[in-house]
């Protein structure tokens, strides 16, 4: 059963024109994940969501965009080139390779039952030569983190902004790691996409942060439509702490597979501007004009995943009920976060009346609403489809619309209907979706 709604939901993304498998006429990149039409309208609405939620609608908060590209010396003083491995086991017979910590019996391959290798460290940032000569003094890494983009500018934010603290910055982007295991559809892949904030606070204010934005995160999540029964949090033990973290909870999502993380917020201390002062060279101390002290601030790191976001919010949407004898699949994902907020359908595609004027309507909607039109089937295939992809209203163009000016919107989870006339139906549909 619990497969079975996994099974389900990667079968719908294909179908629908969410998600499909990377490469997939050349039989695919194992674990890459392209986004169709509708899942690229999920993210930019989750992000854009997450983005007026963390900075729009705050004072202290900044948003930027770094480069994916860093000088090598970052990871060096990030500790990611020390730090950043998994513990790796190898087959000797299959020639598989395992994370070592998945394993139940560290000496037997659970594929073949062949012997393993002893566990080594297998560090996970890609890398890369910059430049056409490829020698190792051309190696980069392919950042495996937004933040080291954000602690690197913290100085040029307080040249070009002057802010007091606390304030944090914000961004949205793709990160690699090269997971040993990755797996669970978009659940963990090796290119993916982050939404950070470091938000940097005066020392002995960094628990109060801490507990405020792990509270705030939370709140979030229930605010985009997430059950909140499907939703909890997890303070990590002193032995899973990242190399920089004194502290981290977890938010949690109940996931077919089982409870797994959705975004960590930590307390990364003083770590970070301390490392890259001493690597740069450069002061990244913060000045109190108040007190005339100068110290480095803590970090507070609210980071989640929006891929990880995308999955989890389309496993809460996912809907079965039993309509006259059929099932009827709905995604019930709320408003915000729909990728299509209605759609508009001729009855009848043989009637060119009633087609251009569906035509005609949709298109004026489209100006202000994200409508899609959709006359490639019969009226029960078409409310199906969208209410599959959880588009949220209806509008049905028929015989009688030509006479009364009328037209049928049906409402996606009560499925109710009821008729407008087609010079309200813009002020309608903006009330229903505002
Ligand atoms: N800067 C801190 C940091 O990167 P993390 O816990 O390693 O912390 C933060 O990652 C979030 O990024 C995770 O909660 C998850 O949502 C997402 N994430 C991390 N690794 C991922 C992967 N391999 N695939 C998809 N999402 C991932």
């Amino acid at each position: 059963m619990i497969e079975n709604l996994m099974d389900k939901i990667v079968s719908l993304c294909k179908r629908r024109g969410f998600i499909f498998q990377g490469s997939e006429i050349y039989g695919g990149l194992a674990n890459t994940w392209d986004y169709g039409p509708y899942g690229v309208e999920l993210k930019n609405n989750l992000k854009r969501a997450w983005w007026k939620a963390c900075v729009y609608e705050r004072n202290d908060v900044f948003g930027m965009d770094a480069a994916i590209l860093m000088h090598p010396r970052v990871w060096e003083a990030s500790g990611h080139v020390e730090n950043f491995f998994d513990l790796k086991s190898d087959c000797k017979n299959c020639k598989r390779r395992f994370k070592t910590e998945d394993l139940k019996d560290k000496s037997c391959c659970p594929e073949c039952g062949g012997g393993l290798t002893e566990s080594r460290p297998f560090n996970l940032m890609f890398k890369t030569h910059q430049g056409p000569v490829e020698d190792d003094a051309n190696i980069i890494h392919i950042r495996p983190e937004t933040a080291q983009g954000m602690f690197v500018n913290f100085s040029n934010i307080l040249d070009s902004k002057h802010p007091r603290l606390p304030f944090g910055l914000a961004q949205i982007g793709k990160s690699f790691r090269n997971e040993i295991t990755p797996g669970n559809f978009t659940f963990r892949t090796r290119e993916f996409e982050q939404m950070e904030i470091e938000y940097f606070v005066k020392p002995p204010d960094a628990e109060k942060a801490l507990q405020e934005w792990i509270q705030s995160r939370f709140d979030w999540y229930l605010s985009m439509g997430m059950k909140k029964e499907n939703l909890r949090k997890r303070q990590h033990g002193k032995d899973e702490l990242a190399h920089y973290a004194h502290a981290c909870m977890d938010i949690e999502y109940n996931f077919p597979f089982g409870w797994s993380e959705l975004e960590g917020i930590a307390n990364r201390s003083d770590y970070d501007l301390k490392q890259h002062a001493q690597y740069s060279g450069k002061d990244l101390q913060y000045f109190d004009d108040a007190t005339k002290e100068r110290f480095y601030p803590y970090i507070i790191e609210p980071s989640g995943g929006v891929d990880r976001a995308a999955l989890a919010f389309l496993i809460d949407a996912y809907h079965e009920e039993e309509v006259k004898g059929q099932t009827r699949v709905v995604l019930k994902l709320n408003k915000g976060l729909a990728p299509a907020k209605v759609a508009v359908l001729p009855l009848l595609r043989n009637r060119p009346e009633i087609v251009e004027l569906a035509k005609k309507i949709a298109q004026d909607l489209k100006k202000s609403i994200i409508t899609v039109y959709d006359d490639t089937g019969s009226i029960g295939k078409l409310y199906r489809r969208q209410d599959e992809v959880g588009t949220l209203y209806c509008v049905t163009i028929d015989v009688q619309t030509l006479e009364d000016k009328q037209v049928t919107v049906r409402e996606r989870d009560s499925m109710l209907q009821e008729r407008i006339s087609i010079d309200k139906l813009k002020e309608f549909l903006t009330n229903k979706l505002s």
